[in-house]
């Protein structure tokens, strides 16, 4: 519990310095001064300050105490917001993509490309547990079909558990899925015809990037701030000039970028939802996974007239392998549990009790602490690695939860071709090239830091730093 008082109140310091309310150069509270402050042991701001001079947030003067240092890496710029005004397009990207995803399975790779979770909590043991132990005393083959909707257990926990994200549903409104990216595609095809325009933000999850491929839509990319996310202002340009069908946004911790929605922000989106009447596909997969105090409200959270879709899995928490997810369905409720049954019936019942068992127990919120605390210390052990083995031109993103960061790099890097030769050395990074129909990120490339860190795991990335630094130097002077 200690520790993970000292690093939240790190995270804490950290925030107030990137927001600006301790400026540069400025002297901090001493540790006696935050000890009060905050109502924590002198012991708990000594450790918390010794991390914040560890990864060079602050310096020690000598009899005078710890001043906050100019940060060696500068947040990633925001994207031009004029780019809403370009025309929306189809893209190509699958090729990629599948090539990204098939690469995973090579023997002898060290990944860093798909955002999987670490899988070595003890949370994957009780659900081993859970699984032998239902498929032992419940009837479930033998069974026939189940409901559309899904199995009541589990809808029952999902609506209990998402009052965290200060969303108020019954069970009867949340239809299962089998993952997030299938809770979207079913929204998608329920919210779009071929040829309908839809709003996502920019750098965009590439599996939201294939869906719209796939149904043959036309995508506008909304610029995303590195910190702050979809560029609402951008958003209302597009909704006035295109008939939207759809907005799709995963508005906290967002793949590939980190960032969150400010909850008061998110208020303000669903107010122009409303004015415009444009639903809103929204992806909460890391919501949980938050760094800072408290998980952030969902988008839904602020949704009164249904307008707002929440599409989520239990794929970043425990493991993707469990294929459960979820639709916390708006206006569409009945056009939701037609569209999944037309695909799949229904949803295979036994890892949906499995899940309904694993969310009843206390074991899940533990989980999730120990979780939280331990990609925190991981995002900050990459940050390290990056500045000591990157080129200093070499900017990082600042997520506020979740598994992955944002790397870019000077405009001339390919991170596409970097993509090939590092995979070639056995070593996988997402290149930027999938984030984007309009090949704007062409120099960014996206990390996973989950997984724990293990020698082989820090020489990859100084590898990777060697081949980085070995093409940015021709272009630097
Ligand atoms: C933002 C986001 N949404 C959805 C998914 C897919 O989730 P699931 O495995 O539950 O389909 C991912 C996986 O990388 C993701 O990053």
């Amino acid at each position: 519990m200690k520790n993970r008082l000292y690093s939240r109140l790190a995270y804490k310091i950290i925030g107030q310095m990137r927001s600006g309310a301790i400026p540069i150069g400025e002297r901090i509270p001493s540790i006696r001064q935050m000890s009060k402050q905050e109502k924590v042991s002198i012991s708990t701001v000594m450790a918390a300050y010794n991390l914040l001079e560890d990864q060079g947030w602050v310096e020690v003067r000598p009899k005078s105490g710890y001043y906050v240092r100019r940060q060696t890496r500068e947040p990633l710029a925001v994207p031009n917001a004029s780019e809403v005004q370009s025309p929306p397009v189809i893209a190509t990207t699958s090729q990629l993509v599948m090539a990204v995803q098939r690469d995973v399975f090579k023997r002898h790779t060290i990944s860093f490309s798909r955002a999987t979770p670490a899988l070595d909590f003890p949370i994957i043991r009780h659900v081993q547990q859970a699984y032998t132990r239902l498929s032992r005393t419940r009837k479930h083959l033998g069974f026939g079909y189940s409901s559309a909707e899904g199995h009541f257990a589990l809808r029952q926990q999902i609506a209990r558990h998402a009052v965290y994200a200060g969303v108020s549903v019954s069970p009867d409104s949340v239809v299962t899925t089998v993952g997030t990216l299938n809770a979207i595609g079913i929204c998608v095809r329920v919210l779009t015809k071929p040829g309908d325009v839809v709003a996502v933000e920019s750098p965009c999850y590439y599996g939201i990037l294939q869906l719209i491929e796939a149904n043959d839509l036309k995508a506008i990319e909304i610029p995303a701030h590195p910190e702050t996310g979809m560029s609402l202002e951008a958003l209302k340009l597009a909704m006035e000039q295109w008939p939207l069908k759809a907005v799709l946004t995963v508005s906290s911790f967002s793949n590939p970028l980190g960032c969150s929605i400010p909850d008061d922000r998110k208020k303000e989106l669903v107010n122009l939802l409303e004015q415009y009447q444009v639903p809103l596909i929204e992806d909460d997969v890391y919501g949980d996974l938050y760094f800072g105090d408290r998980r952030t409200s969902a988008v839904k959270a602020f949704d009164t007239q249904g307008l707002v879709f929440l599409c989520s899995s239990l794929s970043k928490t425990i493991d993707p392998q469990l294929r459960v997810g979820w639709i916390l369905a708006g206006r569409h409720y009945e056009e939701i549990l037609h569209r999944k049954f037309v695909d799949m019936s229904s949803a295979p019942i036994l890892p949906e009790l499995v899940c309904a068992d694993i969310l009843g127990q206390g074991v899940y919120e533990r989980h999730l602490r120990q979780a939280r605390e331990a990609y925190w210390q991981r995002y900050l052990r990459l940050v390290d690695l990056v500045s000591e083995h990157f080129p200093r031109v070499t900017k990082i993103s600042r997520p506020q939860g979740g598994i992955v960061a944002w790397l870019e790099l000077p405009r001339n890097v390919d991170t596409t071709e970097l993509y090939h030769y590092s995979r070639d050395r056995d070593v996988l990074i997402a290149p930027g090239e999938m984030f984007s129909f309009n090949k704007q990120y062409r120099h960014c490339f996206r990390i996973n830091y989950a997984p724990g860190w293990t020698p082989e795991r820090e020489d990859a990335i100084r590898r990777l730093g060697r081949w980085v630094t070995e093409r940015v130097a021709p272009y630097s002077d």
